[in-house]
């Protein structure tokens, strides 16, 4: 990268980061980043972004399950196209830029082309609408409709008020009758997604980026122990069905079997005990487990391991254990000649090239049952992410710039 690139980049990501933090002022509470899929702050996130989009000369729409699409015409109109981008949605008390950065960085991409380094191809921005999953408990929804893998008995889930897919939908403007019109059908060259490492790795390396040649797969499921609501003054304890101290004895069996599995994760995320109040006997805890591992058969397994303790814990204590899948996401390979392409991007953008794993689940996953993927990481400083301390380094994501606009002109 020459003096004048490197300080072009600068300013770009600059120009990203701003607009990052903006969208992160768009939320459903009042003093932290929380927004779900298809909610009032999402509207306002798409009136933003949908500006700088057609700033950028891209004609943008809308799909039905409200995926934000620019596209930027090919040099021909049957030009294949190069898909971009990364989701808006974030999960509660989230920081400003897991999701929206890749969003942002496709867009500034775009932005910074002109007559001599316009490619051939066309280019579609996706800003996907729901990849955390936590609105409806069910992650992906944005791409999965996008590659028509969107299993319609969704449509009837209910969130936390009470309100279907479905009605969420309609409520955001948009047709559910449209969903099956979300799906890709142009020629594409592939997916590229860049986005935050969310973990230390790049950062203990001093490294700016990373390349990605896989993801993680991943298990979550919704678990319930079921027992009996009593009084909580007159019940003596060897006459309780309490479902708490069950949950709570499979917590720490959770734990254990990630700590003593090499490379597993497992995580018991969210907990809810009803009735609720201080004086009652909890007859029923719900629970969420998320269950990851870079090879599908341990992740089975251990998942495996983890129900089968859950039952034994409640047959002891007398209870019901039930349980149900929320997602089974397969681990992925990006694509081979892709990511070649993405590192030697890197390197020709003159920095060192780091191939790693992603434990965190990405919308390129889904995107790659449909076409090539590949995915940059970004260094996130100290690896916290999912928390509003989340941060980047400009430098970082202009050193991303140099190595998206070297990426353009290798695959041209
Ligand atoms: C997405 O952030 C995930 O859960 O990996
Ligand atoms: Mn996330
Ligand atoms: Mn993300």
């Amino acid at each position: 990268m020459n003096m004048m690139n490197l300080r072009g980049s600068l300013d770009v990501a600059k120009r990203a980061v701003d607009r990052c933090l903006m969208l992160a002022k768009l939320s459903e509470e009042e003093h932290q980043t929380t927004r779900t899929f298809l909610t009032p702050p999402m509207h306002e996130a798409h009136r933003l972004v949908r500006g700088w989009m057609e700033d950028a000369g891209m004609t943008v729409t809308v799909d039905a399950i409200g995926n934000l699409r620019g596209l930027l015409q090919g040099a021909r109109s049957n030009a294949p196209l190069l898909l971009m981008g990364s989701h808006l949605d974030t999960v509660p008390g989230a920081g400003a830029f897991d999701g929206v950065l890749g969003v942002m960085l496709g867009l500034s991409l775009v932005e910074t082309l002109d007559d001599q380094t316009r490619p051939e191809f066309g280019i579609e921005i996706i800003a996907f609408s729901e990849e955390e999953g936590v609105r409806f408990g069910v992650p992906f929804l944005g791409s999965k409709a996008l590659t028509g893998l969107l299993d319609p008995t969704i449509l009837q889930r209910l969130d936390a008020r009470g309100i279907t897919v479905t009605q969420a939908i309609r409520d955001f403007g948009l047709d559910p009758g449209d969903l099956k019109d979300a799906e890709f059908r142009s020629k594409a060259l592939g997916y590229i997604e860049f986005h935050i490492e969310q973990g230390p790795v790049l950062d203990s390396l001093n490294l700016p980026v990373g390349v990605v040649e896989a993801i993680a797969g991943q298990t979550r499921l919704e678990v319930r122990f079921e027992g009996k609501t009593n009084h909580a003054g007159t019940t003596p304890m060897h006459l309780r069905r309490d479902a708490l101290p069950a949950a709570s004895e499979w917590i720490i069996e959770v734990e254990r079997e990630a700590t003593a599995t090499p490379g597993l994760v497992a995580t018991v995320g969210w907990i809810a005990a009803k009735p609720g109040a201080a004086n009652v006997i909890p007859g029923e805890v719900r629970a969420s487990l998320d269950v990851r591992h870079q090879d599908d058969s341990i992740r089975s397994s251990s998942v495996r391991r983890i129900l089968d303790c859950a039952r034994a814990i409640a047959e002891r204590r007398r209870l019901q254990f039930k349980w149900e899948v929320r997602q089974e996401q397969a681990a992925v390979s990006c694509d081979s000649a892709l990511t070649e392409t993405m590192a030697r991007s890197v390197e020709t953008a003159g920095y060192p090239v780091h191939r790693m794993v992603s434990g965190a689940g990405h919308d390129a996953m889904v995107m790659a049952s449909r076409m090539p993927v590949a995915m940059l990481f970004v260094r996130s400083p100290a690896g916290i992410s999912h928390h509003s301390d989340e941060s980047v380094r400009i430098e970082d994501v202009a050193s991303s710039v140099d190595v998206g606009r070297q990426f353009l002109r290798h695959l041209e």
